[in-house]
């Protein structure tokens, strides 16, 4: 992973200003590694080194899976599953849908949205033995009504096709939650999520491995590529690119301030990655006061943008329209092949693209955006993955973790709470009475 500041427009003297500012922070981020615990909001950079939680969710899922299995049906929301849907997505893409052999398929119970549980009903009313799905129920307080209620619904469909769908769920929950409790007292399957670990922070926990593996994912490959890279977002050097992207952010929260950080992804399966990352900067960064109870006058908001396809919704307003935005273009060279005939049937149309591979022509896109960018004076990074394998993918949920922890620290806030979250919950429980 690869990444150039030099569309920035952050001066070396920002980058050692910053650089010494995190520099305690660093050694602490450095000594919550060394201590191997879960005693630190941190804690979660110690989830890609934690092999006894890492084995108990992969023998969990080898316990369930079989050649058998069709579908892996994950119910959770927000942190709960969006590192999941982030992998998945990027692993089999959106044209999942039209490789229906592929098997086992992950679907997705998120919200209450009726529809969609229709749907997984009628996917549901397919199976024929218990062998052909699993239910991954995934709540970290264990109360949350939407995965709840969902729950319950496609359990109470499933029973009407196998005789016991509770051995067909694998709960995943804090240890001390009610939901914990139930799955003891029921004998049903459950996982640990280590309770300083939030939501968000969580893919690497049996949150994300379980059902990750469970799909065939290389789960090693993709705890071996966090690994690595928290190594080097813990470094001193200047190939820390957590530590680089914080500072190019932080920077242009100051003087003609840029509020608006979009995540400018050129491969359309990177999509739930950006909705991840969204969560990731909006729930940790969105608060009202620092630490030292200050107001918050201004913390980033996070868009997801993919190309080429938004450049023909929102390249107007962001090469146009006021300059309020720092860019993270994130590509990777290494993808499929396939080339446009040299012999067209549409000749005449588009010039020089005869005989070219369509990877050379998303590239060629790329860089003419960012030569736009460029002379427009809009700010932005460049990232370029080695490849979108889940070592590529581990690395960077890792180093976007590790620099909003330094995007917290920098703006003084509390990055690993959500308070506001729970006022829409205690309003809807309410409501429901
Ligand atoms: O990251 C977070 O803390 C939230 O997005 C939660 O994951 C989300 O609200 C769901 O909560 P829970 O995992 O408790 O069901």
């Amino acid at each position: 992973m690869k990444l150039d500041t030099q569309g920035s427009r952050v001066s070396e003297a920002a980058f050692a200003r910053s650089e010494l500012r995190l520099s305690a922070y660093l050694e602490h981020l450095r000594n919550v590694a060394r201590t191997k615990t879960y005693a630190y909001n941190e804690s979660s950079i110690n989830l890609p080194t934690d092999t006894k939680l890492f084995d108990l969710a992969l023998q969990t899922a080898k316990k369930f899976k079989n050649r058998h299995l069709k579908f892996i049906i994950v119910v959770g929301i927000g942190g709960s599953n969006l590192g999941t849907k982030a992998v998945y997505d990027a692993t089999f893409g959106a044209y999942d849908v039209m490789h229906p052999e592929r098997l086992p398929k992950m679907l997705f119970a998120d919200t209450c949205d009726p529809r969609l549980l229709r749907s997984l009903e009628d996917v549901l009313k397919t199976i024929t033995h218990p062998d052909e799905i699993v239910i991954n129920l995934v709540s970290k307080s264990g109360g949350t009504t939407e995965s709840v209620v969902n729950a319950e619904i496609l359990l109470a469909t499933l029973a009407r096709r196998i005789t016991h769908p509770e051995q067909r769920l694998v709960i995943t929950t804090d240890v001390d939650s009610k939901l914990w409790k139930l799955a003891e007292e029921k004998g049903m399957e459950h996982l640990p999520i280590p309770d300083l670990v939030g939501g968000r922070f969580s893919v690497m926990s049996p949150v994300g491995i379980f059902p990750l593996a469970l799909a065939g994912i290389d789960v090693k490959a993709l705890m071996k590529g966090a690994q690595t890279m928290r190594e080097r977002c813990l470094s001193t050097t200047h190939e820390n690119p957590a530590l680089t992207s914080a500072t190019v952010i932080f920077a242009h929260l100051h003087g003609h301030p840029k509020n608006i950080n979009d995540t400018f992804f050129f491969h359309p399966e990177l999509e739930s990655l950006g909705k991840w990352y969204r969560q990731l900067m909006g729930e940790s960064l969105g608060k009202p006061k620092t630490r030292s109870k200050k107001e918050v006058k201004i913390v980033p908001t996070p868009t997801v943008s993919i190309g080429s396809t938004d450049l023909h919704s929102m390249g107007q307003l962001y090469l146009g329209g006021p300059n309020d935005k720092v860019t993270t273009f994130v590509s990777s060279k290494k993808t499929a092949h396939v080339n446009v005939p040299k012999k067209r049937m549409l000749s005449g149309l588009v010039e020089n693209v005869d005989g070219k591979d369509a990877a050379e022509v998303m590239n060629a896109i790329l860089h003419g955006v960012i030569a736009a960018y460029r002379k427009q004076h809009v700010p932005f990074m460049q990232l370029e993955l080695d490849d979108l394998s889940p070592a590529s993918l581990g690395a960077f949920l890792q180093f976007k973790m590790i620099e909003m922890m330094m995007l917290g620290e920098l703006l003084d806030v509390n990055a690993f709470d959500q308070p506001q979250v729970e006022l829409y919950k205690i309003e809807t429980k309410k409501l429901l009475v």
